[in-house]
């Protein structure tokens, strides 16, 4: 299948940033910069902003997503938030396995996996993040560890629940650092990703998948790494939280 024919997803990961308040805000500002989008525009707030973030967007093109959910529906797991709960409230996708909740939060392959197929089984729309860190990519396994975390997540997720699963390659070293990709890195290993993917699931559904790269990428690198073909969105961290800047990626990504 041709790149022209999948979805192209802009998805703005605010991460821990913005009040309630200065969440509306930046929507407010966002809707009118975004509004005759040529691809898929997501913004993915705090937990605590999905609310201000779903009323703002109302009637409008941008979708809401969270950061993470839990695999459990209920219980006693402090500090969590089921996928339940997000679906109730009208949020469409998740943020899962991103390498800061990884890192930071004791994340691994196999509850990143739990929390994924937790996320289809409610009906959201997973973004899957997977990517190396530098010492890794200095190893020179980044195409089998990318491969390994995407086989892994992806355990026991039916072909038609890949329907809804967008994946995310995230270089570790290239988010938040300034250090971007260049666009041919990026391709390679979102190829890898694909190539895994037809392994998996076969060419068809391969194709037909959405593969996002992220690690920053801004209004000036954007329009470069979404011509590569295999680069069929953007993660976005920090220019996420500029309406002029993500509304200039998300013009990139017509
Ligand atoms: P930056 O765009 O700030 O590098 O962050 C990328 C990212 O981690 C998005 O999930």
């Amino acid at each position: 299948m041709n790149k022209a024919l999948r979805p192209a997803v802009i998805a703005g990961n605010w991460k821990m940033n913005k009040t309630p308040s200065e969440a509306k805000k930046l929507v407010e500002e966002l809707v009118p910069l975004v509004k005759d989008a040529g691809c898929t525009v997501v913004i993915c707030p705090p937990f605590v902003d999905l609310s201000v973030a779903l009323e703002a967007t109302k009637g409008t093109n941008i979708k809401v997503g969270a950061q993470n959910c839990h695999y459990e529906k209920s219980g006693a797991f402090t500090g969590e938030v089921s996928a339940s709960m997000l679906k109730e409230m009208g949020v469409e996708y998740v943020i899962i396995g991103h390498s800061e909740r990884r890192t930071y939060f004791g994340e691994t392959d196999v509850t990143v996996n739990k929390r994924t197929k937790a996320a289809l089984a409610e009906g959201l729309k997973v973004i899957l993040c997977v990517g190396e860190t530098l010492e890794q990519r200095e190893q020179g396994i980044t195409a089998e560890l990318v491969a390994m975390q995407t086989i892994i997540a992806l355990n026991g997720v039916s072909a038609e629940e890949m329907k809804n699963v967008i994946i995310a390659y995230e270089p570790v070293w290239a988010i938040g650092s300034g250090k971007t990709a260049t666009s041919a890195q990026a391709n390679e290993v979102n190829a890898v990703i694909r190539a895994t993917l037809a392994k998996l699931y076969g060419e068809a559904v391969a194709d037909a998948t959405t593969i996002q790269y992220g690690g920053s990428m801004n209004a000036a690198n954007a329009a470069e790494l979404l011509s590569q073909p295999d680069v069929d969105g953007g993660l976005i961290g920090g220019a996420s939280l500029k309406p002029a800047d993500f509304a200039a990626i998300v013009a990139a990504a017509k």
